[in-house]
């Protein structure tokens, strides 16, 4: 594997990194400005050619196929599977609207105060809405970790699962290839939040056995917001229900029936935003060139740099495994006689920018979540702001 000029790659693709240290990347990442420039690039093509001249129709039909074919590289699926979204949020939603739940039915979830609110609220309102009955793991760690066998006991009478890859908080993998083997075995659904693992770990939906997948463009895989992805397993498009219908996704016969497109049309009603599709198609080929396997060697240098700083800063409390390979480059910590939004604003008037997120604790710890284009300097840098700060 040949390396990587990330000194090069900085400078010359993230003007970000001449003044801020970014690591909120597990929020939005900043796009590089290749993405920036194909955007530019298709909105002149429109502006030039017309938006909808047979030319620029062409140019659209291929850029979504040469997107389609690049995330069905990324999470091992068909071409086919891949619906494009505005937002894990709505993929997630999806499911939830789409299914014919009865009431009775059950869901096996991590509980709200563990969960990110997006695959967390719309089972709840699910529940108030079809009376489907939810079923919350027990956390046995503070990282969010749960018990299988406990899952095993719970998906009895259950019809789905749903689950994060990467946990926004912790960080912590989930083992969402023993969870699918689970679902398989006892026919169940399974449906994955890969917000935070697209992008910076590698995510394969076959290994995983899931049914669902949703994931935004704009975290780990630099892309713009507005776009997002939602992959529905062919057999899965089967028994779920399109939400929306019109012109891009259905048509009707002369006895009045309508029928669906196929897969992934039927769920794809209407023009897609294709701005936003330019941009992640170009982002998809610059994090693809890099290499997931690069980018994790890469962002856990840098974590492991973080982690080990921050870790021996007195009055801080750490989150997230111990074993690396359990983990993503999120590093997390509390500062115990401090408050986390206090600090992420100071280190934001460093030039410094974190996140403060929930832990389950009711208080919120600091979150940074480091991406391929952070420097082992910018870690050491950023720890021993926070160093400072917390004296
Ligand atoms: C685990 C997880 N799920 C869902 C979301 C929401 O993503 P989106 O804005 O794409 O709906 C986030 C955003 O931070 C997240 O971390």
């Amino acid at each position: 594997m040949s390396e990587i000029d990330y000194g090069q790659l900085r400078d010359e693709d993230y003007p970000i990194t001449k003044k801020t240290i970014y690591m909120n990347n597990g929020a939005i990442a900043p796009t590089p400005l290749s993405t920036i420039k194909a955007m530019t690039d298709f909105m002149l093509t429109c502006a030039e050619g017309g938006p909808d001249s047979p030319s620029t129709f062409d140019y659209i039909i291929s850029l979504l196929d040469e997107l389609r074919t690049r995330i069905a590289h990324l999470i091992n699926c068909d071409h086919d599977e891949v619906v494009l979204v505005q937002s894990t949020t709505e993929g997630l939603n999806m499911v939830m609207n789409g299914l014919d739940w009865k009431t009775g039915d059950a869901i096996v979830l991590r509980g709200g105060r563990h969960e990110h609110y997006s695959n967390y609220l719309p089972w709840v309102a699910l529940s108030q809405k079809k009376g489907v009955q939810l079923k919350e793991l027990a956390m046995t760690d503070e990282n969010g970790y749960f018990d299988l066998a406990q899952l095993e006991k719970l998906i009895k009478g259950s019809q789905l699962i749903t689950l994060s890859h990467v946990l926004y908080n912790t960080g912590a993998i989930m083992p969402v290839e023993e969870v699918g083997r689970i679902a398989q075995k006892n026919n169940l659904l399974f449906c994955v939040d890969a917000a935070q693992s697209a992008g910076t770990i590698s995510v394969d939906v076959k290994k995983i056995g899931c049914h669902f997948m949703a994931f935004p463009g704009f975290k780990w895989l630099c892309g713009p917001t507005g776009i997002g992805v939602f992959y529905c397993s062919k057999k899965a498009s089967e028994i779920l229900e399109p939400l929306e219908i019109g012109g891009e996704s259905a048509t009707l016969s002369e006895q009045n029936i309508i029928a669906y497109l196929d897969m992934p049309a039927r769920f794809q009603a209407s023009f897609r935003n294709f701005p936003g599709a330019a941009g992640l198609e170009a982002s998809l080929r610059y994090i693809l060139r890099i290499g997931l396997e690069r980018i994790r060697k890469k962002n856990m240098n840098v974590a492991s740099i973080l982690r080990e700083e921050i870790a021996k800063i007195p009055a801080v409390k750490m989150y997230g495994p111990d074993d690396e390979s359990k983990r993503s480059s999120i590093v997390t910590f509390m500062p115990q006689k401090a408050d986390s939004s206090t600090l992420v604003r100071q280190l934001a008037q460093n030039r410094i920018i974190l996140a403060a997120r929930d832990t389950g604790g009711g208080k919120k710890a600091v979150r940074a979540a480091p991406h391929f284009f952070n420097s082992e300097e910018e870690a050491s840098i950023t720890a021993s702001h926070i160093k400072d700060l917390l004296r």
